[in-house]
């Protein structure tokens, strides 16, 4: 992989700020980025910190610096979320890329597609998706979880949803894969091969329109008014990045954690109705996205100066992860009671599929474990973290049966 050069550190940034730290460097061992993520403080890193990486920016690492960022649009604003801004596309992602009160009202015009009208149903497909799969391999006692099923159950079940061709699902993986997790940060044009891909799409729903999600919000109105094709455009690159590969990440992790820990297995498989609270517990324990925000102004913010202009990335791990909001955080306790867990966000722009999210790695538990309750990670295997904007497992080989 390919990163810029370190950038200089500005004037206002006080030397004793300055950390490590490259959102696009590949971390090899058990898979467990987020552990990583929670030892920073522990190698004495700050609360929030700056990196000379991919261009320059602050990076949080603090449940209640992230919630502040993130509910503070006017100071934090959505305009720029991806490091280094370059990358940023030409149509961004849309509404996302908005601050209240324009994206209020064009969220809005998305959340009839998240109702448990809609989504409840998906979760039964999910279920009898992943019995397919599972036929597939179970005789076999073996497979490379992330190929064979992270990255095509929830992927359908989206396509599905938004009535995009299965033929597409390499084409558009790659692409997405290529904007979030960047093999080549400088040089990057997987942002505008999806808009592209997106762009085609919303033209041929325009023109013969059917009974899906995009095609519904080619009808959409806000103030009157139909979506242009840019904003169109623009929300479809945003559901693509948002269905396409968060939900197959959260499952990889969860996995391979599940694979390491047979007592946590076993309870699930003996206790079932365990399962919606394991889910909230494993998406505190694997939060997977990082999110990107612009300062609007100079400012004093948690005793540090920021100035107008300054890239600031929160991942999420900072709140699920952090000491000061969940005790023994890096133990995975399903009688923890989670209230909160920012795993999908805080503020105007938290997680409109949450839900679908939820149900989806539900079914998927509940179908999985009855047929496969045990199982382990391929003995000797280096796993590979590909880290960036979602961070996911490379590859997951799991085995079952007697060991070989
Ligand atoms: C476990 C899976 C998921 C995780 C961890 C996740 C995480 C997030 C996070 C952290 C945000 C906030 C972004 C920001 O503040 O900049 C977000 C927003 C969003 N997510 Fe998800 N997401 C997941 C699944 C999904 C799915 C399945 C969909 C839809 C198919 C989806 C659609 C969206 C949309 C549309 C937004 C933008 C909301 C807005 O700007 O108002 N997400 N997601």
């Amino acid at each position: 992989m390919t990163t810029l050069q370190p950038a200089p550190i500005p004037d206002h940034v006080p030397p004793e700020l300055v950390r490590h730290y490259d959102i696009y460097q590949r971390l090899h061992g058990d898979g467990d980025f987020q552990g990583w993520f929670a030892s920073l403080h522990d190698q004495g890193y700050p609360d929030l910190f700056w990196t000379t990486a991919n261009g320059g920016h602050w990076v949080v690492t603090r449940g209640a610096i992230l919630s502040d960022v993130l509910t503070q649009p006017q100071r934090f604003s959505s305009r720029v979320q991806i490091v280094p801004r370059e990358r940023s596309m030409a149509t961004p992602p849309f509404p996302i890329s908005l601050d209240p009160p324009e994206h209020t009202k064009y969220r809005a015009v998305l959340n009839g597609a998240f109702s448990p009208k809609v989504v409840t149903p998906l979760g039964e497909e999910a279920g009898i998706l992943t019995n397919q799969l599972i036929d597939g391999f179970i005789e076999r006692g073996e497979c490379e979880f992330m190929g064979e099923v992270s990255r095509i159950l929830p992927i359908t079940i989206f396509m599905r949803m938004v009535g995009i061709p299965y033929e597409h699902r390499d084409k558009l993986l790659a692409l997405v894969d290529e904007m979030i997790r960047p093999t080549q940060v400088e040089a990057n044009d997987a942002g505008a091969g999806l808009a592209d891909y997106a762009r085609d799409t919303v033209r041929q729903r325009r023109a013969s329109p059917g009974d899906d999600l995009l095609s519904r919000l080619c009808q959409a109105t806000v103030d009157g008014e139909l979506l242009n094709e840019d904003q169109l455009t623009g929300m479809t690159v945003l559901l693509l990045l948002g269905g396409l590969d968060t939900v197959a990440s959260v499952l990889g992790f969860t996995m391979n954690q599940l694979a390491r820990q047979p007592e946590k297995r076993r309870q699930l498989v003996e206790n079932p109705e365990l399962i919606p609270k394991a889910v909230e517990e494993l998406l505190r324990r694997f939060p997977v996205s990082s999110l990107g925000r612009i300062v609007t102004a100079e400012m004093d913010f948690h005793g540090v100066q920021l100035r107008k202009d300054d890239m600031v990335i929160t991942p999420t791990m900072a709140h699920g992860l952090d000491d000061r909001e969940f005790e023994h955080r890096t133990a995975v306790d399903f009688s923890r009671k989670v209230v909160f867990h920012g795993s999908f966000g805080n503020g105007p722009h938290r997680c409109l599929g949450s839900m679908l999210a939820r149900v989806e790695l539900r079914a998927f538990l509940q179908a999985w474990l009855p047929r496969i309750p045990d199982f382990r990670v391929k003995a000797g295997v280096d796993l590979v973290v590909d880290t960036g904007m979602v961070v996911a497992l490379h590859s997951l080989p799991l085995e079952w049966g007697s060991e070989s």
